[in-house]
């Protein structure tokens, strides 16, 4: 499967070629697909407001800052070019949701009513959205999800999106991939039981383990906030399995990491989308050494799109991005297509542009929206090593 996906990759490099010089001369960004195939607006002016709401504070703040750096740089662009027209210009409106629900609320309905916003980018947690999207929903304004990979998302209604792909999507290869690269037979598995992005990454890695015949040796919850799991590991570890499976987010995700180290596991630990921040690698150190990681993204893919991105956004924030600024980023250009190609700020107008913009380049390889508005594009299961996220198949393996 990942093979197929690294043959997807070099595909999209080939076919971003001819379109990149059409946009601008200097680095290439998003949207050159959508500036060919819908002219610039000429019935919008001025400033148009848009939101985002990221955890820039809390137990999640590791994922919220990137995202809000990848946010602010999209815009930067998106302005500079004029993609919206000229003189016309995105007015991002950030709000940080603090990794709590209630917040999230507020913030969607601060933007939504007060701030009038066009389109909502974010909530970054699942939990975060399933309580504030229907604020969006019910006010008839597009919320992009740019991070949420629970399952069930878009069914809150037809204004919900994303464009992370869910555990659904990624867990799949990331099964398939642990299983034949590293021949395991058996799993243990541990995940965070009150939080609807962990329960779901945990449903799809039973179910995939399961039908790839590897047998299930324990499986042990956490709630979010706790910090000691030494029982739950100890008892996953003295079931000896071949690699333990962890559905977490970030702030239970290293000290699992930590503390499996510390109690003589020497195998691998596999995680989902949680565990895609290098603040999990650098605050684990060697201990996140040979960990494997579902995702949607990874730094090393050479689509110019993303080469480009990656370019820019260490060039603006000093620091390499993750695939949550990587998701954040063509988020932002997805929100700036659908307004250019609605040519027109009505929040159901742009609803309708984004549920039918045409399959495009991004820094995440050849995108576009399933009928029920969650992305199709590659996915890639990674490897840590040494404080960076690789592929674990290489791209320059012969496709199988
Ligand atoms: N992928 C995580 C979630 O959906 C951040 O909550």
């Amino acid at each position: 499967m990942l093979r197929k996906t690294a043959a997807l990759l070099g595909l999209s490099a080939l076919l971003i070629t001819p379109t990149l010089a059409f946009a601008q001369d200097d680095a290439p960004t998003m949207g050159s697909d959508i500036a060919e195939a819908c002219p610039a607006p000429a019935n919008i002016s001025g400033a148009i407001p848009v939101g985002a709401i990221f955890t820039i504070s809390g137990a999640a703040s590791v994922y919220g800052g990137s995202q809000q750096a990848a946010v602010q740089l999209a815009v930067d662009q998106i302005n500079d070019w004029g993609f919206l027209g000229d003189g016309n210009s995105i007015n991002i409106l950030f709000e940080d949701s603090a990794s709590e629900n209630e917040q999230a609320i507020a913030a969607m309905t601060k933007l939504v009513d007060e701030d009038q916003v066009v389109a909502v980018i974010g909530p970054t947690l699942s939990r975060e959205a399933f309580s504030a999207d229907p604020v969006a929903q019910d006010a008839g304004v597009v919320v992009l999800g740019v991070s949420n990979t629970a399952n069930g998302i878009t069914d809150m209604g037809d204004f919900v999106f994303r464009n992370s792909l869910p555990e659904a999507s990624v867990i799949p290869g990331t099964v398939a991939d642990s299983v034949s690269e590293l021949g395991i037979t058996s799993a243990g598995l541990l995940y965070g039981n009150d939080d609807d992005f962990t329960v779901s990454g945990y449903e799809v890695m039973l179910s995939e383990l399961s039908d790839a015949g590897v047998s299930i040796v324990g499986e042990e919850t956490f709630a979010a906030g706790d910090t000691d799991f030494n029982a739950q590991l100890t008892n996953l570890i003295g079931a000896n399995p071949d690699a333990i499976f962890v559905s977490a987010l970030a702030a239970e995700a290293t000290p699992i990491i930590q503390q499996a180290r510390s109690l003589g596991y020497t195998g691998p630990i596999v995680g989902g989308n949680g565990f895609n921040s290098p603040a999990v690698l650098s605050q684990t150190g060697e201990d996140s050494n040979g960990l494997i990681v579902g995702a949607a993204w990874n730094g090393s893919s050479t689509n110019p799109l993303s080469t480009a991105f990656v370019e820019a956004f260490s060039e603006a924030t000093g620091n390499p991005p993750d695939q949550f600024a990587a998701q954040a980023y063509t988020g932002a250009w997805l929100i700036a297509s659908a307004i250019r190609c609605a040519d027109s700020t009505d929040r159901a107008a742009i609803r309708d542009s984004l549920a039918s913009l045409p399959e495009i380049e991004t820094p995440l390889g050849l995108f576009t929206f399933d009928e029920d508005r969650n992305p199709v594009h590659p996915s890639i299961t990674q490897v840590a090593q040494d404080g960076v996220f690789l592929p674990l198949i290489s791209e320059e393996e012969p496709a199988s």
